[in-house]
């Protein structure tokens, strides 16, 4: 019972955060903070995708917009990311690039 209130508040916050981020002001000011997917990869998505906090994200024939309503909007554990963290463009490319690793036998990632 305590945690679901824990995550039903969580929930709510993180909705609140997300609406406040999708201002068109908060928008200008995160263009260009990402020079290429890879950068955005290793500084975010690597945290806990490739140490096993999160699953494999690659090589799963996911489509670009399981990453970018995964991303927008989270799921369970994984928090959901702002415009003004991740810019539309930026998530769009890495989303683009993470969809195009090809389909892997394993699910293991190895560093
Ligand atoms: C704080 C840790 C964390 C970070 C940072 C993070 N994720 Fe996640 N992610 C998770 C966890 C945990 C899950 C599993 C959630 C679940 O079970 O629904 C997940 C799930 C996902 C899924 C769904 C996988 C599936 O099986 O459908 C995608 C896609 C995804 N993340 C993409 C990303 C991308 C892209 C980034 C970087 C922009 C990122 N994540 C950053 C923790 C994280």
């Amino acid at each position: 019972m305590r945690n679901q209130a824990k995550t039903a508040a969580c929930i709510a916050a993180t909705a609140t955060l997300v609406l406040l981020g999708g201002f068109g002001m908060a928008r200008a000011q995160s263009a260009g903070q990402w020079k290429n997917p890879d950068h955005l990869y290793s500084k975010i998505c690597a945290n806990c995708h490739d140490t096993g906090v999160g699953p494999t994200i690659v090589g799963r024939d996911f489509k670009p917009d399981h990453y970018v309503t995964t991303v927008r909007h989270g799921s369970k554990a994984m928090p959901a990311f702002r415009i003004t963290e991740i810019d539309d463009a930026a998530l769009l490319n890495l989303a683009e690039q993470l969809a195009a690793v090809p389909h892997m036998e394993t699910t293991e990632v190895k560093p």
